[in-house]
């Protein structure tokens, strides 16, 4: 098994794909119905994966207690998801980190809905860091500094967090897509859950947003078997060295970047993103 797999130039775990299941992805024949979550890699994929599980269950817990995540929004590029994808029945959920200019010929010729999770990047920068750790299917990180370094270049695995997110936000005008963001979420879950059903249309039954709120905590997911990857096998995650739910916070950057550090990535960001038109709910520092 090759440790990356290249495809449309982003570097990805090859464990988790291969050209065929990347070239599966690329030809994807969406539904009218399908839900797709998109995100960079430790944007908040798996909280938004539980958001719309108990929004579609109008607020029944059991699916998100009993089936994995993998299983109720499966990957599009993961070779691993296949059999989910082909077992779901509409309305589906779908996720993916591929980035735009993969998924946009097949979604501008559907109906399917996009939701775009965004999350600071100095934040996403140290939960991919400590994901490395545990996930034996990305390299070996060796020090936070040159982790960083590596980030902002955009050689990580699943390229760069900079052009993923101005690739996504590019659709704006072509696709059925809604913005929303990791701090958002943590600010007002239940303000973004009502967001979330006025996009797909879909209800709020009596008592969903409790259950909401209530099973998509950050304690009730950690401890969910179903969302927390406890029951991926060791040789893929290795659990010994660290949880998938980490910390579950807002604003960790500010305990692991230098000075330097952060005046390095200010100057990054701007370079990148100081001319893009941003949605107004967008979370950077
Ligand atoms: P941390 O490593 O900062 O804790 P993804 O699902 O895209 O891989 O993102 C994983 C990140 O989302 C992890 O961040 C994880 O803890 C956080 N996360 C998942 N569910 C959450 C929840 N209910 N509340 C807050 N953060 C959550």
């Amino acid at each position: 098994m090759k440790v990356t797999e290249t495809f449309e130039g982003i570097a990805l775990p090859g464990h988790l794909h291969t050209q065929e299941s990347l070239g599966f992805a690329a030809a994807f024949t969406f539904r009218p119905t399908d839900v797709l979550i998109a995100t960079y890699p430790k944007s908040g994929t798996t909280w938004m994966q539980e958001i719309l599980t108990l929004l579609y269950s109008l607020g029944d817990a059991r699916p998100a207690k009993t089936i994995p995540n993998w299983e109720r929004a499966p990957w599009l590029e993961q070779i691993y998801c296949r059999e989910a994808l082909r077992d779901t029945e509409s309305p589906r959920l779908l996720t993916t980190h591929l980035p735009a200019h993969v998924l946009a010929p097949a979604l501008q010729r559907s109906k399917a809905k996009v939701i775009y999770v965004a999350r600071n990047p100095k934040d996403v920068a140290v939960s991919f860091y400590h994901f490395h750790h545990l996930a034996k299917f990305l390299p070996d990180p060796s020090s936070f500094d040159a982790f960083l370094t590596q980030f902002l270049e955009g050689t990580v695995h699943y390229g760069s967090w900079f052009e993923h997110v101005k690739g996504w936000l590019g659709q704006r005008h072509l696709l059925d897509i809604l913005y929303v963001t990791y701090e958002e979420m943590h600010q007002d879950l239940r303000g973004t859950a009502q967001r979330l059903s006025s996009f797909l249309g879909c209800p709020l039954a009596p008592g969903t947003l409790a259950a909401l709120e209530q099973h998509c905590s950050f304690s009730a997911m950690r401890d969910n078997a179903m969302a927390n990857y406890s029951l991926i096998p060791a040789e893929i995650m290795d659990h010994s060295q660290g949880r998938f739910m980490r910390k579950g916070v807002v604003g960790d950057w500010r305990s692991h970047f230098s000075p330097e550090q952060n005046a390095l990535f200010n100057r990054r960001y701007q370079e990148e993103m100081g001319d893009v038109e941003l949605p107004s709910q967008w979370p950077m520092a």
